[in-house]
């Protein structure tokens, strides 16, 4: 996609003045599973690193072939050897003697708790894959799940890659709409999900949602062709519509199935998930990653750069399993390392401000990783919250989804991590599987506000137009430069578009999607998305599907969304529309508007999409060849001076936004 502005990270301005920097403590260092010589250890090996890795892996056949690269950018890792991922994530502990180690100490939103060892998840894996087999599930065929943070996501998960099945986890927060584009692009046999999860204290229904994604909708006058069954985890018991014939019980199924099942060994490069993300166009796109690679990536990556010790730590991600960073460190990487984890259902400030904070002080969490927008959140609620429970187990900070400011940083380091805890700022995609770019907690001298250096075994460059390399002190565009093992391996049934997307920019690089520059030391500092992707509370959502969902109401002519920078959530959705005038039942203030609006995108989208700011305007600026001058309206939502204006059709148009914006509308 042709881009006709850049995104301005708010991050940018800090760069220049900050020089703070915190080198691991010697006790730290001392016992640190990763060394400076790792650097330099891969940088000698090369592809021979990652066989390293992968060799820490249950393979059934062992694989005599590293990397393929004949088929580029489609790569091959591993690809003669097999193995199953969820023997590797769960009963190789069990077969190595540590079935008794806690998996996950799971918190419910309510209260109620549930501890699951390594031996309970294999019976619990095992029943559910050969539920999954009586249903008439079979390798390779693929399955959405769509359910709430509960231990069932990770066994369903965990139950498919058994049985060779490819999941597509689909979020809780994704409407119905955009669940069945999922359940479409994939061609999913079966949904798993439940008859709702709890939020905020109350019960939010799913089961409902997944009903009308089957069924004939707005955009699909058919029912979907795909799905067979659909099976339902019963969480909050709620009343549910029940289709018979198709819906099941998980419990009619996976409980009364036997404790037995044997794992389905796949190829290296077999698919193990599918999950879709925001593209720069409006239909997401279906990134896939396959078994050994993959597995490989998140093991090697969480085992470094959390410094996992998993006889003695306690491991809590607070993302959910809905998106890339519950699947690479919640669900794969932890559990193939043998880790206790923390899984909690609910939000930060149910019933109080204080829960994590109470989470971490019950389970002794050591190691806690969080997103900026989190971080955030908390520094507005107080210190005074934190202060109030013990935080002395934590021993490594993390930070993922979006560039994490230095204040937020400092202040992450300081109330969370008491001054004590080296704090690993760590970038990486969907696409990229695993972290990518970040400090080593033993080796690394962190600085607040930036991710710094690839990972042993990664090739990270910031270059210009051109592809070149820019020097220390510029800035420029963020590619990776050799294949890594979990890389994607394409989106879904387009090959076109995977190569169009992320290798058409310069031959050979891979083309992220971020800013970056370099500092004097030759650190990187990530500086946010360069094309039509929003980052709202390191979530991914895309500019043009949400203006495809604001024109999709009737009463709006056109619309213009841009993410404008966000003092919590990073960034947030600033759509202009152009309301039109036959548009009976519109009131003058745009009230109605905003209101309306905001529930459409809400049910084309999801919750989770809904425009912060709702502006009513005359016109939206655009170039005289058609395309949306986004930057513009940055300014504008961001209450900068505007730009230049010259490459506008009609300069007019700002003054008029402005002087709307002015009159109070
Ligand atoms: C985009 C990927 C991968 C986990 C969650 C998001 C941004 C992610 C960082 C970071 C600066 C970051 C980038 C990236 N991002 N982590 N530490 N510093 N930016 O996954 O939805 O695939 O989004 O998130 O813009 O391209 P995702």
């Amino acid at each position: 996609m042709a881009n006709d502005d850049q995104t301005q990270s708010p991050t940018l301005e800090n760069l220049h003045t900050e020089t703070r920097s915190f080198p691991p403590s010697d006790e730290f260092a001392a016992q640190a599973n990763a060394t400076a010589e790792l650097y330099a250890q891969a940088a000698t090996d090369g592809p021979e690193f990652w066989a390293e890795q992968a060799r820490r892996l249950h393979w059934e056949k062992p694989f005599t072939e590293v990397l393929d690269w004949s088929d580029a950018p489609v790569a091959r890792w591993f690809a003669d050897g097999t193995l199953n991922a969820c023997d590797n994530a769960v009963d190789r502990h069990v077969r190595e003697g540590r079935g008794d180690r806690v998996a996950f100490h799971f918190e419910g939103e309510p209260g109620d708790t549930r501890t699951l060892t390594y031996a309970d998840m294999q019976r619990e894996v095992s029943k559910a894959a050969n539920g999954l087999e009586s249903l008439g599930l079979t390798k390779g065929d693929r399955v959405a799940i769509y359910l709430p943070q509960i231990p069932e996501a990770v066994i369903a998960m965990l139950a498919c890659a058994r049985i060779g099945a490819i999941h597509s986890v689909v979020f809780g927060g994704f409407s119905a709409e955009s669940l069945r584009q999922r359940i479409d692009d994939a061609e999913a046999k079966l949904v798993i999900t439940a008859d709702g999860g709890n939020r905020r204290g109350a019960h939010l229904a799913l089961k409902p949602l997944v009903d009308a994604a089957i069924a004939a909708g707005d955009h699909h006058p058919e029912p979907s062709a795909t799905v067979e069954k659909v099976l339902v985890v019963k969480r909050t018991g709620q009343d549910t519509h029940w289709v018979e014939g198709r819906d099941t019980w998980w419990h009619d199924v996976v409980e009364p199935a036997s404790e037995i099942h044997v794992p389905v060994m796949v190829e290296a490069e077999h698919p193990l998930f599918i999950l879709y993300t925001s593209g720069t166009t409006g239909t997401p796109k279906g990134l896939f990653h396959t078994t050994g690679g993959y597995l490989t990536g998140v093991s090697y990556t969480h085992r470094v750069v959390f410094d996992l010790k998993p006889e003695t730590d306690v491991f809590w991600c607070s993302a959910d399993v809905g998106w890339i960073t519950g699947h690479s460190y919640i669900v794969y990487g932890p559990m193939i390392n043998g880790a206790t984890q923390v899984l909690y259902e609910g939000t930060p400030n149910t019933p109080h401000q204080g829960r994590w904070w109470e989470i971490i002080e019950k389970y002794k969490v050591s190691i806690f990783y969080t997103a900026p927008t989190a971080i955030r959140t908390f520094m507005k609620w107080g210190e005074a919250i934190p202060a109030k429970f013990d935080l002395t187990s934590l021993r490594v900070l993390g930070s993922v989804g979006e560039p994490i400011n230095p204040e937020a940083w400092m202040w992450y380091r300081r109330v969370i991590g008491g001054d004590r805890c080296p704090l690993v700022d760590t970038w990486w995609q969907t696409e990229t599987g695993s972290i990518m770019i970040s400090p080593l907690p033993g080796v690394t001298a962190t600085k607040p506000g930036s991710a710094q250096v690839a990972l042993p075994g990664v090739s990270a460059a910031v270059v210009d137009d051109h592809g070149d390399e820019v020097g220390p002190g510029h800035g420029g565009y963020l590619a990776l430069t050799e294949p890594w093992p979990s890389m994607l391996r394409g989106i879904w049934n387009d090959r076109p578009r995977y190569e169009r997307t992320y290798w058409s920019r310069w031959p050979h690089l891979y083309f992220a999607g971020d800013g970056a520059k370099r500092d004097a030391d030759g650190d990187i500092w990530l500086l946010g998305r360069v094309d039509d992707v929003m980052n709202i509370s390191g979530h991914r959502l895309s500019t043009t599907e949400l203006e495809h969902a604001l024109v999709s109401h009737p009463w709006v002519a056109e619309a213009a969304v841009v993410g404008a920078s966000d003092e919590t959530t990073g960034q947030a959705v600033v759509a202009f529309v152009v309301v039109r005038s036959d548009a009976a039942g519109a009131d003058a203030s745009g009230h109605d508007v905003s209101v309306a609006l905001r529930e459409q995108v809400a049910k084309e989208i999801g919750p989770l999409a809904k425009p912060r700011t709702i502006l009513v305007v005359s016109e939206v600026p655009k170039t005289r060849s058609g395309k949306i001058m986004r930057r513009l309206l940055r300014d504008v939502a961001e209450h900068r001076p505007v730009g230049d204006v010259t490459t506008l059709a009609d300069s007019s148009v700002m003054d008029a936004i402005r002087e709307g914006l002015d009159s109070g509308k």
